[in-house]
C-alpha cells in the first residue's frame, strides 16, 4: 500500500472519529478527570524533579499543551489509530523516548509514517506542538 493511500485511510478514519466527537469527549472527560486535576494542581505546589512543566497560556496567543492535544491530537492518540502510541500508555511512550526526546519532538513536528506533520495543527508553533507532546508524556508515565 502506498504511503499516500495509508494516509488517506488514516485521514478518513479520523474524520469518522471526529464525527462522533460528542461521545468521545464524554468518555475522555471521565478518563482524564484525574489527569486534568493533576495538571491544574502544580500551581503553587512543589514540582517533582524531572517533571516536564508545560507553561499554561495566560491570555497570550500560545495555546496550552492540553488545548492543542484536545483539538488536534486526541482523535488518533486516544484510539491508537494506525499504531499511534496511546495517551496514557507508558510502555508505548517509553519505547518512543528510547530514541531521545529531541527526536520524538522533531518526528512529531516534521511527521513520520502515519503521524502527520504537527499532528495536523498547521498553525501550531514548534513550542505548541512540544507542549502538546509534554502534556501527553506527563500523563503517560
Ligand atoms: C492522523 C492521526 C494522528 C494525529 C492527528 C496525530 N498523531 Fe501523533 N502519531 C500518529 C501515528 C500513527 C504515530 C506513529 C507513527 C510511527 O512511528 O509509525 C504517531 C506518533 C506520534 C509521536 C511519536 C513520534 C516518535 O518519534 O516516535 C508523537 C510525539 C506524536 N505522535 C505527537 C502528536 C501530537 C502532539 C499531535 C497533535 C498536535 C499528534 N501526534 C496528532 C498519528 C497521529
Amino acid at each position: 500500500m502506498s504511503h499516500l493511500r495509508i494516509f488517506a485511510l488514516i485521514a478518513t478514519a479520523c474524520v469518522a472519529l471526529m464525527g462522533c466527537s460528542a461521545k468521545e469527549k464524554s468518555e475522555l472527560t471521565a478518563a482524564q478527570e484525574a489527569a486534568v486535576a493533576e495538571r491544574i494542581a502544580p500551581v503553587g505546589h512543589v514540582v517533582k524533579s524531572g517533571q516536564v512543566v508545560a507553561v499554561a497560556s495566560t491570555g497570550g496567543t500560545e495555546r496550552s499543551g492540553s488545548d492543542v492535544y484536545g483539538t488536534n491530537c486526541m482523535a488518533c492518540h486516544t484510539s491508537g489509530i494506525a499504531g499511534a502510541p496511546m495517551f496514557g500508555d507508558s510502555g508505548a511512550w517509553a519505547t518512543r523516548l528510547a530514541q531521545g526526546i529531541e527526536t520524538v519532538y522533531s518526528n512529531a513536528i516534521n511527521g513520520i509514517n502515519g503521524m502527520p506533520a504537527r499532528g495536523t495543527c498547521m498553525d501550531c508553533s514548534d513550542d505548541e506542538v512540544i507542549a502538546a507532546i509534554n502534556y501527553i508524556l506527563d500523563n503517560s508515565k
